[in-house]
């Protein structure tokens, strides 16, 4: 069947990997495990849990006030995110942090970290059904909004994960440029 794969030799490099001609997988791999380090931090996995309410602190307990996601993922009933989380972090120890919109992942697209190995959150990532029917690309390109950067300055008394936001950044793309192999 020629045409198909002419049709595939026309598509494919295009959808796949755009930026870069050649994979590697090994070292898309090995960029993917060194975001993980990042993914799994608390400051990011604490909106990314397995259950349906968001964790809190370095140590990931379950959010007080019995805080639930929602269908939209700001919340149910009089408990909506942001009652408490204002546009900005709030001063103090213990006082709720914040951006823009703060809110988890929609019920229906949960991105779960908690509890995932660096392969299955890679394969999730990759997952249109999971991560919200984004390509790669458009995977990375949300990396740029202000509830992952937050991470970075998450307010009084909060640890920060363990590379830079540019590294984070620069490991993903290497991730995808590389052709989005996944760890084992
Ligand atoms: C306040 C909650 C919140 C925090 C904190 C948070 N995220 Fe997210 N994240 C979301 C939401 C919500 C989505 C779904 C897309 C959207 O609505 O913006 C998402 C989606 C993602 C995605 C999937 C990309 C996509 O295209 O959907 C990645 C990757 C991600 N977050 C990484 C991180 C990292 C890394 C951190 C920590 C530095 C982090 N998140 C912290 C709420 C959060
Ligand atoms: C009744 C007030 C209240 C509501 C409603 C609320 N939060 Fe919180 N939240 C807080 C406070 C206070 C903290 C800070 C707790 C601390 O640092 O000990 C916090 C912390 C968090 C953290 C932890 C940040 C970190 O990395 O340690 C996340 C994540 C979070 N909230 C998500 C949400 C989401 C998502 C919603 C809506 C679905 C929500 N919260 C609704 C008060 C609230």
């Amino acid at each position: 069947m020629e045409w198909i794969s002419l049709v595939a030799a026309l598509l494919l490099p295009a959808v796949s990997h755009p930026a870069k001609s050649q994979r590697d997988d090994a070292a898309a791999r090995e960029a993917f495990r060194a975001a993980y380090t990042v993914l799994m931090h608390p400051r990011c996995m604490n909106c990314h849990p397995a259950g349906d309410a968001p964790l809190q602190g370095d140590d990931s307990h379950v959010h007080l006030q019995n805080v639930k996601r929602g269908t939209t993922g700001h919340g149910k009933y009089g408990m909506k995110c942001n009652t408490c989380h204002q546009d900005t972090n709030l001063a103090g120890a213990n006082m709720p942090p914040g951006v823009r919109d703060w809110h988890m992942p929609l019920p229906t697209t949960r991105l779960v970290f908690e509890g995932k190995s660096a392969g299955e959150l890679c394969r999730q990532m990759k997952d249109p059904m999971h991560n919200g029917g984004k390509s790669l690309h458009g995977v990375i390109d949300h990396l740029e909004t202000p509830l992952v950067k937050w991470g970075w300055s998450p307010g009084d008394g909060r640890t920060t994960p363990p590379m830079s936001y540019s590294e984070f950044v620069q490991k993903m793309h290497d991730w995808v440029d590389n052709g989005g192999a996944c760890p084992e």
